[in-house]
């Protein structure tokens, strides 16, 4: 192991079981991810990106192969060092921003820390600074409903940061929003890795959000087909046919 790896993956497979019988998605996928990367992965629709950061996130385990995440084999692990390892670890940004609609923005971003354990003083001065951070200091007292998606995404990732993540996952993250406010959220992201080292993984349907990372993974039919540069990104429509 090198000493910055900080995801090492090798030969993992997922099927998922359902009632018409076991469905294959992600066949023998390596991939290791250096602390201080940001990765996009790209892919037509169905092609295993989700199932692939689940795993990633510890969210979700793999029918076989091996998930090293920061030195812990993550297969190794009971429900307990699990939890710990991810609250550690990593902090989620999806799609659809996952706010809990009835509480306001700084219980939003201080509710993780809870079941991290972290205590009700540190939780909501972690919680206000983050918000701050995200230019959101204002609307601590708001609920999710009273600000805009892109406002909300900037909640989001205050949450992500408030559990002081190495590792940030984030699952379309601009999907939900207009091109302007996509920049804004991707230059955040942009200054999170550059300024503060925070590894990067993200899944975009967008060539123009993939350009923001350093490095591109392309998933078809659960298998990688590109590893390296995000100049291929553009070439994601000609792999998608009419899939999206
Ligand atoms: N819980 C599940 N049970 C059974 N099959 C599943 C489950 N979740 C996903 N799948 C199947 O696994 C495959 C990959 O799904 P996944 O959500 O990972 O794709 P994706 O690349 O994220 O697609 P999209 O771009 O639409 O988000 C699909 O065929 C999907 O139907
Ligand atoms: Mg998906």
């Amino acid at each position: 192991m090198t000493a910055d790896a900080l995801i090492q993956i090798s030969h993992l497979e997922k099927q998922y079981e359902t009632a018409a019988g076991p469905v294959p998605v992600l066949h023998d996928i390596s991939l290791n991810i250096a602390s201080g990367e940001f990765v996009a992965i790209m892919g037509p629709s169905g092609s295993g990106k989700s199932t692939f950061m689940n795993i990633l996130g510890c969210l979700d385990v793999p029918t076989s192969g091996q998930y090293i995440l920061q030195g812990s084999d993550v297969g190794m692990l009971d429900g307990d060092a699990l939890a710990k390892l991810r609250n550690q670890v990593i902090g989620f940004v999806f799609q659809g921003f996952n706010l809990l609609p009835r509480a306001n923005l700084e219980t939003n971003v201080a509710l993780p820390l809870l079941y991290a354990r972290v205590d009700k003083a540190e939780r909501l001065q972690r919680a206000r600074h983050y918000l701050n951070e995200m230019g959101l200091g204002k609307y601590c007292k708001s609920l999710p409903s009273n600000i805009s998606g892109g406002q909300q995404q900037r909640v989001a990732i205050a949450r992500a940061l408030a559990g002081k993540p190495s590792l940030i996952l984030a699952d379309e993250p601009t999907g939900n929003l207009d091109t302007q406010t996509s920049r804004e959220i991707m230059d955040i992201f942009t200054r999170l890795n550059t300024e503060e080292g925070i590894t990067i993984v993200l899944v975009t349907h967008e060539p123009d959000i993939a350009h923001y990372a350093k490095r591109l993974v392309r998933f078809v039919d659960g298998r990688i087909v590109h590893d390296g540069g995000v100049e291929a990104a553009g070439e994601e429509m000609a792999h998608q046919g009419a899939t999206c």
